[in-house]
């Protein structure tokens, strides 16, 4: 369904269509330009469920966790910005041996350390503003109650049968492994040890009768759902299958209470204890309402998760809801890791960065902006300060702050108003660098709903980069400062210059809104663009270069804010 709001009716008689948008206006002379107007990505669609994984509170939140609840933040705000009812979720994974075994080298109950650690993932996660609407801890009722119901579905449906499990267990990652998913290594010590083949982390060989999942008698429906092409970005779905073409054993979903006490009891035998990935992956179903009567549908869901957890997700999760009757996810998002030195930074190996230091360096909307912007879902970042001081001086101080620093300075703009825009008929120069300016920004919205569509934020922000960088390049060479010196001509030419900066800058900051709050809502208020007009719904842009009359011409500019964002000490 196409929307299209705020169409006049000249606008309407005059418009084509491109791609979701619409360019009103085919022409130009100087100055007049393409208008656009936002099309689809504001149709009303089902409510989106989107999630961040649940982390584990054996640890103080890192950057890497907040990286992984940050592109879902990214996701959830644009699809808002967009229009639609989205939800995002968020929580923390509380059960299980890791947990148990923190609580208990701290000597404390395994209850409070949860209650504290998890309060430390909420703080964390409001300091960076992530927008989630509920927060899941796996200790709460509705949980317990959640994955009770979800055992004896599996159960009834036959999928639950009690069996010896040998193998290897990796309690880092509290991961079930097959012998080829292991190695011979060596601790610091030089004594012979096995570790996991994907983690690098110490696994143990366990004897025990456990409930097992009927994981062999779903290969085929995971294909099935991977015709679907749930995984993105592509080369993640490519290792999911060649994992489905391996060998698909039946999985341990328990373990001996003796063992694992800290965890949700199998509900018909207490002297078990529910898998603590069975457990926590039905934390999905719990926020969606799981297993109220009214729990409808289930999806569509859209779970983000870093690389290291695509195996828990990508099948067993999909091949639990299978098995208990429910439709598969619909999307999985999967991101790469934060390195430091090329090594995954993690808090067993000592290496992490701690994000509110970070914070307090670069602000909130710097360290957003950053890890946004270099981190990518395809390949592993490294974390440098350095990195972080050269981008954000080059984005964010040099060129964004320069533009609003440029197109609302008193020395050019001293009635602080945005002027009226002047069409001139005669081809120039000028007219073709215009031409060149809006060649580029008409695109962008369109290219950046791709981008966040596909999961790459960082290749949206780095197209409004390039705009901004046009924008700069623009106002540089028609120097309205200039402009203003001369004859009537000049004058409102330079009026029109100004006017096409402002009207760019009004679009990047509605579209870096996902990104950087607050830095977009500096731009916003300094422009003195009211809240109707910072959508991506039906908002239209450069609307008076067709004539119409209002968009903001006369209107005042909001007060000074000083710096955007100052640039930062190499150093
Ligand atoms: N509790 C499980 C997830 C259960 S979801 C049903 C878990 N928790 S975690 O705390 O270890 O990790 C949570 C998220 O943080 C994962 O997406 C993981 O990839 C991410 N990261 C942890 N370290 C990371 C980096 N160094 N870099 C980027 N993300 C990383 O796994």
């Amino acid at each position: 369904m196409c929307v299209v709001l705020a169409a006049t009716q000249r606008s309407m008689t005059t418009m084509w269509r491109l791609g979701k948008w619409q360019f009103l206006g085919r022409t130009a002379q100087r100055g007049s330009v393409p208008c656009m107007r936002r099309v689809g990505y504001g149709e009303i669609m089902t409510p989106h469920l989107l999630t961040t994984p649940i982390f584990y509170v054996n640890a103080a939140p890192h950057l890497g966790h907040v990286y992984s609840a940050l592109l879902a933040d990214v996701q959830h705000r644009y699809a808002a910005l967009c229009g639609r009812d989205t939800r995002l979720s968020t929580g923390t994974d509380e059960h299980g041996i890791k947990v148990q075994q923190a609580a208990a080298a701290l000597g404390v109950n395994p209850s409070n350390f949860c209650t504290t650690v998890s309060q430390q993932f909420r703080t964390m996660f409001d300091t960076m503003a992530i927008s989630y609407t509920d927060f899941v801890r796996t200790t709460e009722f509705r949980h317990t109650e959640a994955v009770c119901h979800f055992w004896k579905k599996l159960d009834e449906r036959g999928y639950i049968y009690k069996g010896l499990y040998q193998g290897w267990y990796c309690t880092s990652d509290e991961a079930f492994l097959s012998e080829d998913q292991t190695v011979e290594s060596s601790d610091a010590e030089g004594n012979k040890i096995r570790v996991s083949v994907e983690s690098g982390h110490q696994v143990h060989w366990m004897s025990e009768e456990n409930y097992m999942f009927r994981l062999s008698q779903l290969g085929p429906k995971l294909l099935d759902w991977l015709q679907t092409e749930p995984i993105h970005p592509a080369p993640f779905l490519r290792i999911v299958r060649q994992w489905l073409e391996e060998d698909l054993p039946d999985l341990s979903v328990s373990r001996q209470r003796n063992r694992v006490s800290w965890g949700i009891p199998v509900p018909s035998d207490p002297s078990h204890t529910i898998y603590v990935w069975l457990d926590a992956l039905i934390n999905y179903l719990t926020v969606a309402g799981y297993p109220d009567h009214n729990f409808t549908p289930w999806g569509p869901s859209i779970h983000l998760l870093g690389k290291d957890i695509l195996r828990f997700h990508a099948i067993y999760w999909p091949a639990f809801l299978l098995a208990a009757g429910l439709p598969p996810p619909k999307k999985l998002l999967v991101h790469s890791h934060w390195t430091c030195n090329g090594v995954k930074m993690s808090k067993s190996l000592k290496n992490v960065v701690d994000p509110t230091e970070c914070i307090k360096q670069y602000t909130r909307d710097g360290l957003r902006y950053f890890l946004l912007r270099h981190g990518s879902p395809e390949r592993d970042s490294d974390f440098t300060h350095h990195t972080v001081r050269k981008l954000l001086n080059s984005e964010l101080a040099d060129a964004l702050g320069g533009l609003l620093n440029r197109c609302t300075a008193h020395t050019i703009n001293p009635g602080q108003c945005w002027p009226y825009y002047q069409c001139n008929s005669e081809p120039s120069a000028a007219h073709n660098e215009l031409q060149g300016l809006l060649g580029a920004v008409k695109e962008l919205p369109g290219l950046v709903d791709q981008y966040m569509n596909r999961f790459q934020a960082n290749k949206a922000l780095e197209a409004i980069d390039s705009s901004v960088r046009c924008s700069n390049a623009f106002f540089q060479s028609q120097a309205p400062w200039k402009l203003f010196k001369g004859d009537e001509e000049d004058k409102a030419w330079g009026q029109s210059v100004l006017y096409i900066t402002l009207e760019s800058l009004r679009l990047y900051a509605t579209l870096l809104q996902p990104a950087v709050p607050i830095l977009a809502k500096t731009i916003l208020d300094r422009l003195g663009v009211p809240d109707i007009y910072r959508t991506l719904k039906g908002n239209v842009f450069f609307a008076a270069t067709l004539g119409e009359k209002y968009c903001f011409q006369g209107q005042t500019l909001g007060s000074k804010c000083g710096l955007l964002y100052p640039r930062l000490d190499l150093d």
